[in-house]
């Protein structure tokens, strides 16, 4: 089953309009400069999202938020709808990121609600899942992905509006990964768990995108797994070099 890569880059809390620019502007130079067989994303942060849009007019670039809410419009001081989203030019959101799980105790059910508002309204998701480190220590790390696919994605999501990104939360931001061959075994438990709750043609059909640590030394192996459909690319995303130097890797 062949599935077009996914190279995205989750900026996180970081960059000022000037240096988020000017990141913008490189990453669109590049991909622009070169004929690429993989899909890109970048979600740069909330204030950024419509002076980077201007950037990318003309690329292949999509542009996604971090995070959304599942209300439609009203009284959620200090939350971004879905339609805000698309009106200022996104059409993805990343969803239940770990960081978002811990920091602001999103649960399974809740970012299930966020992913059915925000394809309603016509986005596309990434929805993130992953364990601990002490749930892998623990050998819990299938568990725990099973549990967040079959919670956090809606029974409706299609291979269209639905990226999964898997997130080893002891990955993110250490330099730590897990050997290739554990990335495979989880990707393949994670297509077996979205299979049984899509169907089989839907999770043949869904990307998963491998996140933590990935770096342009990394990307090829990782990306050359069978069931590693992209990467979900943190500190390295914010170097527009080492995030195509990363893409590279996801063409033919
Ligand atoms: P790093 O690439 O910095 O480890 O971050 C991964 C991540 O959390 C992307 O969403």
């Amino acid at each position: 089953m062949a599935r077009k890569k996914l190279i995205a880059g989750n900026w996180k809390m970081n960059c000022l309009q000037e240096e988020g620019l000017s990141l913008a502007k490189a990453v669109a130079a590049k991909v622009k400069a070169q004929k690429w067989d993989c899909d890109f994303l970048i979600c740069p942060p909330f204030t950024l999202l419509t002076s980077i849009k201007k950037c990318l007019r003309g690329t292949k670039i999509a542009l996604g938020a971090q995070d959304v809410h599942f209300a439609e419009k009203g009284a959620h001081t200090g939350d971004i709808s879905p339609l805000m989203l698309k009106d200022a030019g996104c059409t993805y959101t990343l969803i239940g990121h770990s960081e978002r799980r811990v920091d602001h105790f999103e649960s399974n059910d809740l970012i299930c609600k966020k992913a059915i508002a925000a394809h309603n309204a016509g986005l596309n998701t990434v929805i993130c899942i992953g364990e601990t480190g002490a749930e892998r220590d623990a050998g819990k790390t299938i568990k725990v992905c099973q549990e967040e696919i079959n919670g956090s994605v809606p029974d409706d999501a299609t291979a269209k509006n639905t990226v999964i990104a898997y997130e080893p939360i002891w990955a993110i931001g250490t330099g730590k990964t897990p050997t290739a061959a554990d990335v495979q075994e989880v990707h393949a438990a994670i297509r077996k768990a979205l299979s049984k709750k899509l169907g089989k043609a839907v999770a043949n059909k869904m990307r998963i995108l491998y996140g933590g640590s990935v770096k342009p030394a990394n990307a090829k192996e990782l990306l050359s797994l069978p069931d590693v459909d992209g990467a979900l690319i943190g500190g390295a995303s914010l170097k527009a070099e080492d995030f195509i130097a990363i893409a590279v890797n996801a063409t033919k």
